[in-house]
């Protein structure tokens, strides 16, 4: 089983990068699933029913989101209808769901997203990550119900996506980063067989700081007074498209990791089309 996870789409450049090279992708590499982080796709912050419709029709079969998935308030009747659609599981008390199983050719594939602890500063109540997973997938296991679990770890620092790739090494077929919008040069595959990646990196303009338009973003790290403080704002140059490319054998266990990028601003160096 093939499956594509794309990293968080921000604004309007991290859309279109997403229309431009989904549906021939999909082709191309002989996707199974294509799982998208949106959680940045509205402008930056949060998401709409019409942006996540829009990804759908495009092939997506999962959105997940993140610190950022109530940013636009009118997303939470659409989520209570839309399963595929998913909020951070330990987001207790939050509308939507967690997670999503997937039927696709009589196999299930068990799509988590997950919130990290570590300076996340979520105003949501937020459980420990590590024991809520671990809790959860007392009820889901590999192999015996569900066919391949992947989880989106969204989360802020490095050593807690990696403490978490190996708490579930074994458990589940990937561990797949988020948040931190750059893509990391470490996807590889555990021990036990998981697939891991500290970030996916992201689906924006990379002449940005981190999917933010420069000025905007320059401004909030002056600590002047004087220094005049900007709205942050989305680049809204050209985007490049990140995600991880995974291979799942029928035991659920991780054969294949790659990290792809489609786009601007790798192309002369890591062209991948
Ligand atoms: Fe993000
Ligand atoms: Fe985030």
């Amino acid at each position: 089983m093939k499956i594509l996870f794309c990293g968080d789409v921000v604004g309007k450049s991290g859309r279109e990068v997403l229309a431009q090279y989904l549906p021939s992708l999909k082709e191309e590499l002989n996707l199974d699933i294509i799982i998208v982080n949106g959680e940045n796709s509205a402008h930056g912050f949060g998401i709409t029913q019409g942006i996540a419709e829009d990804m759908f029709a495009l092939g997506v079969d999962v959105i997940t989101l993140g610190n950022h998935s109530f940013d636009n308030p009118n997303i939470m009747d659409y989520i209570t209808t839309q399963p595929k659609l998913i909020r951070p599981l330990n987001y207790v008390n939050a509308a939507g769901q967690g997670y999503y199983i997937l039927n696709h050719k009589n196999t299930k594939i068990l799509v988590i997203n997950l919130l990290g602890k570590l300076f996340m500063h979520s105003k949501l109540e937020t459980t420990d990550p590590f024991a809520h997973i671990n809790t959860f997938l007392e009820e889901y296991k590999l192999t015996e119900d569900i066919d391949a679990i992947i989880v989106d770890f969204h989360a802020e620092t490095t050593s807690e996506k990696n403490a978490m790739g190996f708490f579930l090494d074994g458990k589940v077929s990937a561990v797949l980063g988020t948040h931190t919008h750059m893509p990391t040069a470490d996807a590889r595959i555990l021990p036990n067989d998981t697939g891991f990646q500290t970030d996916v990196g992201m689906c924006g303009d990379y002449n940005s700081v981190i999917g933010m338009s420069i000025e905007s973003a320059l401004s909030t790290f002056f600590l002047q007074d004087s220094a005049p403080k900007l709205r942050l704002t989305p680049a809204l140059g050209e985007g490049m498209l990140a995600g991880t490319l995974l291979e799942i054998d029928s035991m659920g266990k991780c054969i294949f990791i790659e990290s792809i990028k489609y786009g601007k601003i790798f192309k002369k160096e890591n062209q991948n089309v």
